[in-house]
């Protein structure tokens, strides 16, 4: 039994599905040597099929136009030629790399041909697919309806499925090896722009990439780490610096799991219905709890707090989530009363939320978010 188990582990590893990262890949370079992409940690990187007799092949001067741009501060440009579509990228690699230096100046690498579907797809596009799947082709795009038009003829349900779609299709990533968005041929270079310049920007990358976080894995987070991120919380601005929060961090399991209790006796249903539940504080291991003045005042300040924290857990790889719910529950039941009094918070102050915290087991898409509140006054 074990030898079954380890030899589905060894075909696993050699398709790739066992990656747990990008950083996890092989590929070849145009000399036939294996090119790991750890070799890449740190580096914004934009992966792109390209093919040399395409109509998208004049992208190689606005691909070579962003690796100028952003290279010298970590910006890599992956190339790998594929002849699946239309066979528009016939020829050897050394062929391929002679057409786009003599044509284009490209001064980013390029890999050996690759096939991106089927049978002898690289794993590494089929973990790029797996993330990232079909967005669709921006339909108000000329070029986006036309192919849409072709794909629609050869398969109906072409748009149900994650197949890389044409030559120039791409993937961002980020610094720290998340995929960040997949673009189509059609897209515009002006919005990939946009998005590896938040990605260029540590700061602005983590607030683009935070999500509220339901799944943890079960791993509490280090103290070391918490007090980093409550650290980044207190360096918050406050008004006239008055500092108007109290901070209590819950690292004492047993607490968490006690009180978790308490919520499910009063909330039977609800916790049978949720098939991942492990505890009443969105499943996180560790809690920040804070807390504001019982009289009112020093809400915004708790909330630049709590921010400042989420944005560094976001940067160190941990999740977090603000809860309301929970301390609207813990304030209502006397039953609860022991987690409260654990807290020690002092007279004159209230639990004003909860950040739940720890190493995320979930990557949720991001919420919509409403852009036409925002007006400019010029
Ligand atoms: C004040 C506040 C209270 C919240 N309370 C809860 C809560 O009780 N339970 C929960 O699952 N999420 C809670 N959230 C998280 C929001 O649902 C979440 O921020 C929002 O849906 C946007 O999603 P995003 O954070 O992934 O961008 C709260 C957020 C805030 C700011």
């Amino acid at each position: 039994m074990k030898k079954v188990i380890l030899g589905v582990m060894a075909i696993m590893s050699v398709l790739g599905v066992s990656a747990q990262s990008i950083y996890d890949f092989k590929v070849k370079d145009d000399m036939g040597n294996d090119v790991s992409l750890a070799d890449y940690k740190g580096k914004v990187l934009l992966i792109v099929n390209t093919a040399t007799r395409c109509g998208f092949t004049p992208q190689y001067d606005e691909l070579e136009a962003l690796y100028e741009k952003y290279h010298a501060d970590g910006f890599e440009i992956l190339d790998f030629p594929c002849n699946q579509f239309g066979e528009q990228a016939p020829g050897t690699i050394e062929e391929i790399h002679q057409f786009c230096t003599a044509n284009f100046n490209i001064q980013f690498p390029q890999f050996d041909k690759i096939d991106v579907n089927g049978a002898n797809e690289s794993p590494l596009f089929t973990y790029l697919k797996a993330q990232k799947g079909f967005g669709g082709f921006d339909l108000n795009d000329q070029r986006g309806k036309f192919m849409d038009e072709m794909l629609r003829k050869q398969d109906a349900d072409y748009d149900k499925k994650s197949d890389i779609k044409w030559n120039f299709t791409k993937f961002l990533v980020s610094r720290d090896g998340r995929v960040v968005k997949r673009y189509e041929p059609t897209d515009k270079m002006t919005d990939i722009d946009a998005a590896i310049e938040i990605e260029m920007n540590p700061v602005l990358s983590s607030i683009m990439a935070r999500r509220s976080i339901r799944k943890y894995l079960d791993k509490p987070v280090e103290h070391e780490k918490l007090e980093m991120v409550v650290c980044a919380g207190i360096n918050a601005p406050s008004g006239m610096n008055r500092q108007p929060w109290i901070v209590r961090v819950v690292e004492d399991q047993q607490l968490i799991a006690d009180v978790t209790e308490v919520y499910k006796r009063n909330n039977p249903e609800q916790v049978k219905r949720d098939k991942d539940f492990k505890n009443m504080f969105r499943n996180a291991p560790n809690l920040i709890c804070v807390c504001t003045p019982a009289e009112g005042g020093g809400e915004l300040d708790a909330g630049l707090l709590g921010e400042n924290m989420m944005l560094a857990a976001q940067s160190m790889g941990l999740g977090t989530c603000c809860l309301g719910g929970p301390v609207r529950f813990l304030n209502a039941n006397a039953d609860a009363k022991f987690f409260l009094d654990r807290l020690d918070i002092p007279e004159g102050y209230k639990l004003n939320y909860i950040l739940a915290i720890g190493y995320p087991d979930e990557q949720p898409d991001a919420k919509p978010r409403d852009a036409s509140k925002v007006k400019y006054i010029k």
